[in-house]
């Protein structure tokens, strides 16, 4: 199995859109050897649901967000997932402060695989308000971190 862990600051915008999205693009592709979840770098949503804003366009495309609820990174992640992929460059900067030396290659940019949009942030919704240029640059991304993870 391959593991792959989203995360973002709160684990309630857009690393719970980025793992809806991608559990359900790995089913509508019959890809079973794929595993998301997602987790945030603070611990300010501990236990919270997924912002109203995500949970809309979640809900828009019939993907369930009841079970998700915020959850912070532990270092034991960093052993136990092959791909973890911040949204932002903060995210990867404060994840990469916190991995094991000898994990510190399984940390990537979300908009890394995107071509065009190398070194670019995921915009946080939290702040701008626009779920949906959230969604729309999380779609992008889907195919390509796909390949990448069958690649594994
Ligand atoms: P997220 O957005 O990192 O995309 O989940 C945020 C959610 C909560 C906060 C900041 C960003 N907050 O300050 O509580």
């Amino acid at each position: 199995m391959v593991k792959v862990l989203f995360v973002c600051l709160g684990n309630i915008c857009r690393s719970p859109m980025a793992e809806g999205l991608m559990r359900q693009y790995l089913v509508q592709e019959n890809i079973q050897e794929v595993a998301v979840y997602s987790a945030a770098t603070s611990t300010w949503e501990h236990g919270n649901p997924v912002h109203p804003g995500t949970k809309a366009i979640l809900q828009r495309e019939g993907i369930d967000t009841n079970q998700m609820f915020s959850t912070p990174v532990k270092v034991s992640d960093f052993a136990e997932y092959d791909f973890i992929i911040g949204m932002d460059r903060q995210n990867v900067k404060d994840l990469k402060a916190r991995a094991p030396h000898e994990y510190q290659d399984k940390i990537f940019l979300y908009l890394d695989a995107v071509e065009g949009h190398h070194n670019q942030d995921v915009p946080d919704p939290w702040y701008t308000g626009d779920f949906e240029e959230t969604y729309r640059l999380l779609k992008l991304g889907l195919d390509p971190w796909k390949i990448r993870f069958l690649n594994k």
